[in-house]
């Protein structure tokens, strides 16, 4: 008979709390990865029940691992950012077989391997959810974070936790004969909801009349990405790992070989992945896998190949944001068939007039679509797309659906050709195409109700002023009641209208407050998120920012690009062409913006533009040059190792030029650095310097 939980000693407490974490880690296991469970629902419950009645009477006893984390946590106010110690990437995207040929060659000569060597590839399903991360210290969940931008994600340790695929604890450990724990590992992987769980969830939230997800992928981010981790419980989450980020250890050689022991440590591991020998083996992977995406219980979208061995990806390294050692070939786009029963005009922030279709709904590929672009005015003469045609749709991953054709066959007396409207459907000023660009625009710019709205909701979005809480609908409510009709009455609004929004249904004097605080912690911001929040046509993050770098004040930039030869000035920065520059000074001469940055920069700090710190290097800054033959790597190898590191690579040498490489058999170059007193560098060396 088992002891009531009040007569337990400490130790015995202790010693059953040690045992009934990793009891109910097994049965969570058998139940979730293996789907065998080994024992009854009822019998489950008691063992968990058991162990939060010690962990009530022994509270300083319960363990990290204890199975209690994962029923959810206190709510927390906002998520706390975690920085990654090695940044979460992004994978590049290829469509095409020939790509994927394209992928292994362009692999080999990087490595100096011939067209025949073998090159092992790992061959895996992308799944269709969001990246996790999920370090280990010692073998025990330390904590858990979302990929955010990929160098600081945000922390979302307590919702990881509910999820029972993920183990508190890594398994086995000690014998001998067991894989070695590491100190630190970072475990990546996808958590995703399955197809299943996915409808079911819909089906409860409509009978709780509750908010609908559009895809599995949707509600698993709705679902992870809860501030009150007991949601998170209730929802039915699953996870796949796949890779790894800082690890203590150089135990593994192989990426296969790092997936059968995360196998091991209890992790699930995705059961379609395999090892290709050749390329060939890869895309009959590619070709198996679509034929059998519909009858998976999960979303994917395609494939991901990773160069198997750890120190070839080791020697790959990065481009940009994505590793040469990785890549992910794409399902094509879904089409389906459905009608077109409409068609409408948005109007955009720069007064681009855009047609929208509405269609009678239509799932494709899992996704029910009622919406799709038609681009421009053009296009549905091109594709003569009339209301009422039946028309073909694709969708590919989170891009808007398009509509590809209609079937003119099909057509029906009732289908009519459309007539793209002569004026603005909003203000009714006059719409007209610029020059050779095939968009209508309104030509009523600050008068126009539909570009003031969007110049609002795009000086408040997320890579502009990044004001939370003031999302498209709010945006719509307060312009239409007038309390702000442009980015400057957003500053005014706590003094003028506290009183009426926390008297409006839905806010109170929480969300109001939130929503003033919000505001002000944007009032200090960055020249370059400043200058693309003002909507400039064609100025995007990158130019904002390229402007940014090179006027670094605020000051200076608004003089500049308000003199007589502005546009020279603008011209002269590389990466700004003519339209872009007229588009700039055209923005700063208008009287009425003027008028509005005034108002704006007395109420906004705007920070000067600080370029982020490079790491300094042996490399950094520096002129090099390769001559002779590399013998432990290829050419390309060393050219991206050292730019990596900071350093130009030029083609001759030059009084400019501070160190040549020179490999085996090294020619004229050598001997014209020598002349120079250039310092020489043997392949040895480099690789020294490259390590230091
Ligand atoms: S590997 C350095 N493997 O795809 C590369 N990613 O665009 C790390 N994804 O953010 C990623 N399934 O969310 C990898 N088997 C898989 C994947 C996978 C899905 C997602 C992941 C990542 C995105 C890359």
């Amino acid at each position: 008979m088992q002891k009531n939980v009040s007569d337990l000693t400490y130790e015995e407490a202790q010693n059953e709390l040690l045992f009934l974490a990793n009891k109910i880690h097994e049965l969570d296991i058998a139940y979730h990865r293996d789907d065998a469970p080994l024992v009854s629902d009822a019998e489950y419950d008691r063992l968990k029940h058991r162990n939060m009645d010690i962990e009530a009477r022994f509270p300083e006893l319960t363990r990290p691992d204890s199975p209690s984390f994962r029923v959810g946590s206190k709510i927390s106010d906002d998520f706390k950012k975690i920085e990654h110690s090695v940044p979460m990437l992004s994978l590049g995207d290829i469509f095409t077989e020939d790509a994927v040929y394209a992928f292994v060659d362009k692999i080999k000569r990087f490595l100096g391997l011939g067209e025949n060597d073998p090159l092992e590839i790992v061959a895996e399903p992308k799944i269709d959810g969001l990246s996790f991360s999920a370090v280990y210290k010692n073998g025990l969940l330390y904590s858990g974070a979302t990929r955010g931008d990929g160098s600081t994600g945000e922390d979302i340790t307590n919702n990881l936790k509910t999820i029972k695929q993920l183990p508190l604890k890594l398994q086995g450990e000690t014998s001998l004969f067991d894989i070695q724990i590491p100190n630190i590992i970072d475990i990546r992987g996808e958590v995703y909801m399955s197809k299943k769980d996915f409808f079911e969830l819909n089906k409860s939230q409509e009978e709780k009349k509750q908010k609908i997800f559009a895809n599995p992928r949707n509600a698993a981010a709705g679902s992870l990405r809860q501030l009150d981790s007991n949601i998170t419980a209730e929802r039915k989450l699953s996870l796949f790992a796949y890779a790894c980020g800082e690890n203590s250890s150089n135990q593994f050689k192989t990426h296969y070989e790092y997936l059968q022991t995360l196998k091991k440590w209890g992790f699930p591991v995705n059961p379609e992945i395999r090892l290709c020998k050749t390329t060939k083996e890869m895309i009959q992977f590619f070709n198996e896998l679509s034929e059998k995406r519909s009858s998976l219980d999960y979303d994917i979208d395609g494939v991901v190949y990773k160069v198997n061995d750890l120190e070839l990806q080791r020697r790959l390294g990065f481009i940009a944001r994505s590793p040469r050692w990785a890549i992910a070939h794409k399902f094509p786009a879904e089409q389906a068939i459905t009608k077109l029963l409409n068609i409408r005009i948005q109007v955009g922030r720069t007064g681009a007039l855009t047609p929208v279709a509405d269609l009678e709904p239509i799932n494709v590929g899992g996704v029910i679509v009622k919406h799709a672009t038609l681009h421009n005015k053009d296009e549905i003469e091109r594709k003569d797309i009339r209301i009422g045609d039946m028309v073909v749709i694709q969708r590919a991953g989170d891009v808007i659906p398009q509509i590809v054709q209609s079937l003119p066959e099909k057509r029906t007396p009732n289908s009519v050709p459309y007539i793209f409207p002569t004026h603005c459907p909003i203000c009714g000023s006059i719409a007209k195409k610029e020059g050779e660009d095939a968009i209508v625009y309104c030509t009523g710019e600050l008068i126009c109700p539909a570009q003031q709205i969007e110049a609002l909701k795009h000086f408040v979005s997320k890579d502009a002023l990044n004001i939370e809480g003031l999302g498209d609908k709010n945006i719509e409510t307060f312009f239409n009641i007038g309390w702000i009709k442009n980015a400057l009455d957003l500053f005014y609004l706590e003094e003028n209208h506290t009183l009426e929004l926390i008297c409006k249904d839905g806010w109170g004097t929480k969300s109001a407050e939130k929503l003033f605080d919000a505001i002000k912690n944007a009032s200090k911001i960055s020249l370059e998120r400043f200058i693309y929040a003002l909507g400039i046509r064609e100025t995007g993050t990158a130019t904002a920012r390229l402007l940014a770098k090179n006027f670094v004040s605020w000051e200076h930039f608004y003089t500049s690009v308000r003199q007589e030869n502005a546009l020279d000035i603008l011209t002269q920065i590389e990466g700004i062409g003519p339209v872009m520059a007229d588009f700039i000074v055209d923005f700063f001469q208008e009287p009425h913006n003027q008028q509005l940055l005034e108002g704006l920069t007395q109420k906004i700090t705007v920070l000067d533009f600080v370029a982020p710190q490079q790491k300094e290097t042996p490399f950094s800054n520096k002129t090099l040059i390769f001559t002779g033959t590399l013998e432990t790597m290829t050419r390309s190898e060393a050219k991206a190792k050292a730019q990596s590191m900071g350093a130009k690579v030029a083609s001759s040498v030059s009084s400019k030029t501070d160190f040549v490489i020179a490999g085996t058999a090294a020619g004229s170059k050598l001997t014209a650095a020598e002349k120079l007193g250039i310092t020489i560098l043997s392949e040895k060396e480099f690789q020294q310097m490259l390590d230091a």
